[in-house]
């Protein structure tokens, strides 16, 4: 059976190598042990790790819950950061869905008119997602939609169609669930936001939008096997990690996460939130950022190959198309493409990854490589689980918490503050003394 995930660190020699790689197993291995034995930074945060096998006791009840929502014409699910961004990124990738919709991920009124105007007419479901209870964004959205659907179909009915994901016990979201007698499914405690999509919150809008949660877990499940391994020749979650943190050391300050296929945009900034949460403090870590190619060769190539050399480039590959094209055969030939006629698009788009990989590698822009084999639940699940231990040890490597995220909080305040919300007046004056 052909690998779910392989990485490919050949484009990266000449910056590291792979004595170098090998000479940081012990640190690596140690790290990863940490995080199996729970004995790092943020330890109390380590729920994700058997995640994969937990969540399957919660399967028949979410699958029960997205059944409900089988009448629903759209369902919207609201959240923000990791409580949005799983779910995005699982359903994009696997094609979509014209029943979901996305609010409280922002705070623009254009978007939310533009939502409320697509959900008219509409049998509407609502999802609200969040782990506090109390972020700004989806709260004022689940205030708008939700007294929009009561006002529309009724206290009563619009009841049965809310469910909230949220904390087992506290925050204003689970005390209005509780009141207002919502159906609630729990985000566990030791799980932050950005580790979040194999439990309720990416696990119900998911299998509410027509996809295979069961394959989803199977494939995290395999990824939990494979990458507990402390040998870490074998463990690729340990050998990106160490490759990464080493290119770090030598100046690579930015990662660039390049995907050759629109549908893996989402998972792109789910990756950013990821890894951007989780390393992007006391100074350091690497700045994660993305492109979707070919199509950004023609906006951002230029920087990628000649601009600041502070850039490392992972590209995420992968190698089966579920539909091909095949270029047809044009008699007049204006383009001068007949050449390629016969060849699969897929084909096509190979050798645009394997020029690319090279011209970027010449460019000083070093590559790493993984290939996925397809894109599906499960394959999925498996790359979530791959880059989440993967982060987890990067992480534990700069010495930093990897499953924190205190900065967050600083924008928070101040906009609390500016709202003129109780308990923030301090704050509130010295703002204003600062001019803001
Ligand atoms: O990772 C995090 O903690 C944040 O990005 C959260 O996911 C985001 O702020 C949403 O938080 P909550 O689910 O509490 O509403």
């Amino acid at each position: 059976m052909p690998d779910t995930l392989s990485l490919d660190l050949t484009y990266l020699a000449d910056l590291v190598t792979e004595q170098e790689i090998e000479a940081i197993y012990p640190q690596t291995k140690a790290a990863l042990e940490s995080l199996l034995n729970k004995t790092g930074k943020g330890s109390d945060f380590l729920g994700w790790i058997n995640l994969p096998f937990d969540a399957e006791k919660q399967l028949s009840a979410i699958k029960k819950a997205a059944k409900k929502f089988e009448k629903c014409d759209s369902v919207v699910s609201i959240g923000i950061g990791g409580s949005y961004l799983g779910i995005r990124s699982t359903v994009e990738a696997l094609g979509g869905s014209d029943k979901i919709h996305y609010a409280g991920n922002q705070l623009s009124p254009t978007g939310f008119n533009q939502l409320i105007s697509k959900l008219s007419g509409k049998k509407v479901g609502l999802v609200v997602i969040s782990k506090s209870g109390t972020t700004t964004e989806p709260a004022v959205a689940f205030r708008i939609l939700k007294l929009w659907l009561e006002k529309k179909v009724g206290k009563k009915k619009a009841m049965k169609r809310i469910v909230a994901v949220t904390d087992q016990s506290k925050g204003a979201l689970k005390d209005m669930a509780d009141h207002e007698g919502y159906e609630t499914f729990v985000i566990p405690d030791d799980v932050g936001g950005r580790y979040s999509v194999l439990t309720p919150v990416g696990l119900l809008p998911i299998a509410i939008a027509g996809f295979n949660i069961a394959k989803l877990l199977k494939g995290a499940q395999a990824a939990a096997k494979d990458l507990k391994t402390t040998d870490i020749s074998k463990n690729i979650a340990g050998r990106y990690a160490a490759a990464r943190y080493l290119a770090f050391k030598k100046g690579k300050t930015t990662e660039v996460l390049a995907n050759f296929r629109p549908e893996l945009h989402y998972v792109s900034e789910w990756w950013k939130q990821l890894y951007g949460e989780s390393e992007g403090k006391e100074g350091t870590g690497l700045f994660p950022a993305s492109v979707d190619l070919t199509t950004d060769l023609h906006s951002m190539g230029q920087y990628l190959q000649q601009g600041q050399r502070n850039l490392l480039e992972t590209i995420l590959w992968v190698k089966s198309e579920n539909k091909d094209i095949v270029i047809p055969r044009d008699k007049h030939d204006w383009e001068g493409l007949n050449f390629l006629a016969g060849k699969k698009l897929s084909w096509v788009n190979e050798q645009a990854m394997k020029g690319t990989s090279v011209a970027h590698r010449d460019g000083n822009l070093p590559v790493i490589r993984l290939s996925l084999d397809k894109i599906d639940e499960y394959s999925l699940g498996y790359l979530y689980y791959f880059f989440e231990m993967a982060c987890g040890i990067s992480g534990t490597l700069l010495g930093i918490n990897p499953f924190d995220q205190p900065g967050v909080e600083a924008y928070k305040k101040n906009m609390f503050a500016l709202l003129g919300k109780k308990g923030f007046e301090d704050l509130a004056a010295q703002l204003r003394q600062k001019g803001v």
